[in-house]
């Protein structure tokens, strides 16, 4: 038995928690939230996802196709049935103003997600638009959509000099129904609830679900406070919790890595939001992007079993296809990296541009020291059958200094270091192009001087 708000009404469902929150809702008879690509990728299922974080209430939008229902407990699902009250909302009048909805069956999507945007308690200067990039319209083109969401956006810039509670705000502005005010008081009382401890871990879920629909007994480490970003002098620590869209604002990160634009092509950003960095890790995938970018700069993780953990490398992580240095009981606890600056690289090639999975990708750091490269790491993904280092191409650069015949070299020697298999990403050959082409464009993008010779 588990207990969650759904809109308004407080739920207690004894259903699987590995089932889809969307199958669910719709099961129950709200048909508002569309079915399409399940897969994470086309908004069209989007909810609002709020919980207690402390004191606060924070709302995120997220996919319920791949949300298992075990990640909703204690929280407050808000469909797109939740939003409606008598009259349109702001956000669904501009869409309507802007010719925004031909089919309409996107548009549920579009409006929890630019509702989402206005949730935020700082809305801060990002971008409306990045609220709306993991919805697809499939006929109105989304023209007429982009401009009801800068029209938005121009008229409630003002509505954050607001001194009271932000809800209470958004309440009065007609975009949120009047009942969101009790919600906060509802959910503490939810939190009070015993939770199930063993089973089947999950981080996320983003891949997991989409590949099976169901799982038995899953554990969600979600409610385990796992999710904290901090640092000190020597090392900045990443809770396995923490998502990759946290990852990416991460003010510590931002500081010695230009890490916000780096992961703005890892997913869209409902994918972003879900997805965490220990779900990357330990899916093992050979083309994780956060575990190619972590594994170039060296980190560390720590894994735990009760009052004790051990730290090993993340590289040294991996023991060959899916299989990792993890026992029974065991859990991801944090990754770490040294708190310095370095100069880094991260390139992937994907069928779409952004947000899609790459057929290669590639991280490269290391210190400059009197024209020398030190502490070079080169890590690779899609060329095997784990996530690597190309330890000896890393060997042939450390210490050297940067020449295009030494990077020449050393993407030939890369090649010895791979053996990638054709499949729906591509052939072999072709992966091994790209590898080289991308350790080509490392060296271009940190030294664009390099244009020339290279
Ligand atoms: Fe496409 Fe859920 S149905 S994102
Ligand atoms: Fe038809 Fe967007 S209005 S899919």
């Amino acid at each position: 038995m588990m207990k969650f708000i759904l809109n308004q009404e407080t739920m207690e469902i004894d259903e699987p928690l590995g089932k889809p929150t969307l199958d669910f809702i719709r099961d129950s008879g709200l048909k508002g939230s569309k079915e399409v690509c399940h897969e994470g990728d086309c908004g069209a299922c989007m909810i609002l996802l709020g919980e207690l974080k402390g004191e606060e209430l924070v709302y995120r939008a997220v996919t319920s196709c791949i949300l298992p229902l075990g990640e909703v407990e204690a929280k407050h699902v808000v469909t797109i049935e939740g939003i409606n009250q008598e009259k349109l909302s702001p956000i669904q009048q501009a869409l309507v103003d802007t010719g925004g909805v031909q089919c309409g069956y996107c548009t549920p999507g579009f409006v929890i997600s630019l509702t989402g945007f206005f949730m935020k308690s700082k809305l801060g200067n990002e971008d409306i638009l990045t609220a709306i990039e993991g919805n697809v319209c499939r006929c109105t083109g989304h023209a007429s959509i982009i401009r009801a969401a800068k029209l938005l956006s121009e008229k409630y810039s003002s509505v954050k000099q607001s001194n009271q509670s932000w809800i209470k705000s958004l309440i009065d502005e007609g975009i949120l129904p009047g009942y969101f005010e009790g919600i906060k008081e509802k959910l503490k009382e939810l939190k009070k609830a015993k939770r199930q401890t063993k089973g089947r871990l999950v981080a996320g879920g983003t891949d997991l679900f989409v590949q099976n629909e169901t799982i038995d007994n899953p554990v969600f480490l979600s409610n385990m406070g796992l999710d904290k970003i901090w640092s000190d002098n020597d090392f900045i620590h990443i809770g396995t919790m923490a998502n990759t869209e946290q990852i990416r604002l991460s003010p510590e990160l931002n500081m010695i890595l230009d890490i916000e634009e780096h992961l703005s092509t890892v997913s869209s950003l409902p994918i972003r939001k879900q997805a965490t960095i220990g779900g990357n890790i330990a899916n093992a995938s050979p083309i994780g992007d956060l575990t190619i970018y972590f594994l170039a700069l060296n980190a560390d993780i720590s894994i735990r079993l009760d009052e004790v953990n051990r730290i090993i490398k993340l590289k040294d992580f991996y023991k060959g296809y899916k299989i990792l240095d993890l026992q029974e009981g065991e859990i991801l606890e944090w990754v770490r990296i040294r708190n310095e600056k370095k100069l880094f690289s991260f390139e992937k090639v994907a069928k779409r541009e952004h947000l899609d999975i790459a057929s290669v990708n590639s991280a490269l750091s290391f210190t400059l020291i009197d024209n020398k490269m030190k502490e070079i790491q080169l890590s690779a993904g899609g060329i095997g059958p784990i996530p690597m280092i190309l330890e000896k191409t890393s060997a042939l650069l450390e210490n050297k200094e940067i020449s295009s015949s030494l990077i020449k070299e050393a993407a030939e020697i890369a090649l010895t270091e791979i053996s990638p298999i054709d499949d729906v990403r591509g052939s072999a050959k072709y992966k091994s192009l790209l590898l080289r082409q991308l350790i080509y464009a490392h060296f271009l993008k940190l030294f664009p001087a390099m244009e020339e010779s290279l």
